[in-house]
């Protein structure tokens, strides 16, 4: 059965193409050159108000709808669609003035100052209401605009604070977790240190205290945070609804980075529900910052944005045509570089392409970041490759709706990587995303189709299951299910440790440890740049563990300290199970070892789209500066001709099999 939201956009043609678009910035001679730019590169929707609440609520009593009527209007007569957003995202100064208790406080206890944006307490009763009420006032103004498409509310959800107001919500939410004080000192473990609480009102958020905070707190802190979050664009979203029933409503995740401010998956149905649409925002790591090249980092955003929508559809809602303003030291893609990023992301699930920004800002904090249209002008590489995007997106409107064909699954699940992030730990090495991100990127070189998954949904699909880093797991149910049933999983070390308080498990590696068939005795950390050598020739890196097995087979063993076996296997039911007491440095010998092949050279990203009634469409992306053959038979969309067989150095093709 089609997804109910298989056409997500239902007004906008074909894919989605468009960026922010911010005309308050600009006086309105500009705007006519910005619609007929838009018109010549094919550009079909923009995201306009994400940040204009000072024009739309100009102080306490004010609402001045006349300049963005004007942009609705204009956006209409063009036949472009607007993703209409509430503003919220940045109250302007008059509201801070007005309501002080509604700048964010941080863990310091300093009280932050306007001047910037994202200047709220998500728990302030005065910032709650309001943004109830602008999403209210815009929906009833603008449900029946020609111009919508749909609805974009706040923008990028990250936002915390460790006020008062904060504490009086952060206690209710662990009365409804917990049950009771002593539910809430069990939790927490809080008989460590003396840190037993009495009374309700001793618990405070997770401020800057003398030593070592308690890991229990710091998780319970991420998981409300999250919450009050999705409260917030909840109470929006409903605000809409209630005038706008029929339209889509979106908020922009993020998936740059660590994206762990918030547990996406726990926002679950309020973001891949009937009428939601998944919209991530994705920008890249120059090279001089990290060691994943541009098209496997490009990979990695958009296989993180299909995991988070999770069978509903997904769109591709910011990334960049060059540098982002806030990366340390400017960059500037190479020719061709964004036509084959924005394929990437269309390839790998995204309903379009949309970018941060339209036009470039002439002033800001954001004045040297990217656009669509740069400060170079139309005369320019970005804004040539603008146009071909656009032009080739039109060509591929048939795709729309259909779904990504992957073989494999990397587990992510938010809560494990934010209890691997509390201080304490035996290694402040064993991080959680950079290691998801090395081993997708591993995947990616040989060719592989990755997900990322959640260690909880039916898994029954993929042929492998990598777990590279699953600190924290209550339960073995579901993986051991996957395996019984032929799926082949790998666990990575340090994985199974701690349940959802963050209490070590008794015998390691706790929750995996009849699953692996494995006992781990004792951790033995590397340092930085050390290698552990095993007995097969391969390296291990940042982290060993003296590891028995109990019911598997040892594959190999460390040669040194602390000498014991290194890589173990178990067939269980009908499927196998792995577990790596190291990180192995290269990935390569593992995934041979698996027979996960592919014939693809390395570079060469190829990726196949399907259609509900069978039609498949094979993306091919040549990253390379050689030629390749891409065997297939079909209609290249992209040139209507059809397909030859061999793809030109930086070349794409998108062939209907
Ligand atoms: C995003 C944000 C945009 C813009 C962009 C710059 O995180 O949503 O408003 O700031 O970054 O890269
Ligand atoms: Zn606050």
């Amino acid at each position: 059965m089609a997804h109910p939201n298989s056409d997500i956009i239902p007004t906008v043609e074909g894919l989605a193409y468009g960026g922010d678009y911010n005309p308050e910035q600009w006086p309105r001679e500009v705007w006519d050159e910005d619609v007929r730019l838009m018109r010549e590169a094919g550009v079909n929707i923009v995201s306009v108000n994400i940040f204009a609440w000072a024009s739309v609520h100009p102080g306490p009593d004010t609402w001045d709808f006349e300049q963005l009527d004007a942009i609705m209007d204009l956006l209409a007569s063009a036949g472009i669609k607007a993703d209409l957003a509430t503003s919220t995202a940045s109250p302007p100064p008059w509201f801070s003035q007005l309501h002080p208790e509604t700048l964010p406080v941080n863990a310091e206890g300093v009280r932050l100052n306007s001047g910037a944006r994202a200047e709220y307490c998500p728990h302030a009763p005065a910032f709650q209401s309001k943004v109830a009420e602008m999403a209210s006032r815009l929906a009833e103004r603008y449900a029946d605009h020609p111009a919508l498409a749909m609805w974009h509310v706040g923008n990028e959800y990250y936002r915390s604070c460790f006020c008062d107001l904060a504490a009086d919500a952060f206690r209710a939410w662990l009365q409804d977790r917990h049950g009771s004080l002593a539910g809430l000192n069990d939790a927490w473990g809080t008989t460590f240190w003396s840190q037993t609480y009495s009374d309700w009102s001793q618990v405070l958020p997770p401020r800057i205290c003398a030593e070592t905070p308690n890991p229990g707190l710091l998780l319970d802190w991420q998981r409300f945070s999250s919450d009050a979050l999705l409260k917030l664009f909840r109470s929006e979203a409903d605000a809409i609804t209630a005038f706008s029933p029929d339209k889509p409503i979106t908020t922009n995740l993020m998936v740059t980075g660590d994206f762990s401010f918030l547990d996406y998956h726990r926002w679950g149905d309020h973001v891949t529900g009937p009428n939601r649409l998944v919209a991530t925002d994705h920008y890249l790591i120059p090279p001089h910052d990290s060691d994943i090249e541009w098209p496997a980092q490009v990979a990695f955003g958009a296989d993180a944005s299909r995991g988070l929508a999770a069978g509903s559809p997904w769109l591709l809602m910011e990334q960049s045509t060059n540098s982002s303003a806030w990366r340390r030291g400017y960059f500037a893609k190479r020719p061709g570089d964004q036509l084959r990023h924005s394929l990437s992301y269309v390839a790998r699930g995204s309903e379009g392409a949309m970018y941060f920004q339209w036009r470039a800002s002439r002033y800001g904090a954001e004045r040297y970041h990217s656009a669509m249209l740069p400060h170079g002008g139309e005369d320019s590489k970005v804004f040539r490759e603008v146009k071909e995007f656009g032009a080739q997106l039109r060509r591929l409107a048939e795709i729309k709706g259909s779904k990504v064909v992957s073989r494999a699954a990397i587990l992510l699940d938010f809560e494990s990587c934010w209890a691997a992030k509390t201080p304490g730990q035996p290694s402040s090495d064993m991080a959680t995303y950079p290691e998801l991100r090395r081993w997708h990127a591993a995947l990616w070189r040989r060719g592989i189709t990755t997900d990322l998954a959640n260690p909880a949904w039916d898994l029954s699909a993929y042929e492998y299951v990598f777990a590279p880093h699953l600190y924290l797991l209550d339960s073995d149910a579901n993986l051991r299910a996957y395996v019984e049933n032929g799926g082949r999983l790998v666990i990575g070390p340090y994985s199974g440790v701690v349940d959802h308080n963050d209490h070590v498990h008794p015998g390691l590696p706790g929750a995996i440890r009849d699953l692996t068939g494995v006992r781990v005795e004792e951790f033995v950390p590397l340092a930085e740049g050390e290698r552990a050598q095993l007995d097969d020739g391969t390296e291990g890196q940042t982290w060993t563990e003296a590891a028995h097995a109990i019911d598997a087979e040892v594959i190999a063993s460390f040669k040194d300290y602390p000498a014991t076996g290194a890589v173990f296997h178990r067939r269980l039911g009908r499927g196998e199970v792995w577990y790596l007491a190291t990180r192995p440095a290269d990935l390569n010998p593992l995934f041979n070892r698996l027979g996960l092949f592919s014939d693809t050279p390395e570079g060469l990203e190829l990726v196949r789209r399907r259609h509900e009634d069978g039609r498949t469409y094979l993306f091919a992306i040549n990253h390379t500066d050689q030629s390749h053959t891409v065997a297939a038979s079909g209609t290249n969309l992209l040139t209507g001709t059809q397909w030859t067989g061999e793809l030109a150095p930086g070349e794409t093709a998108v062939i209907r099999e």
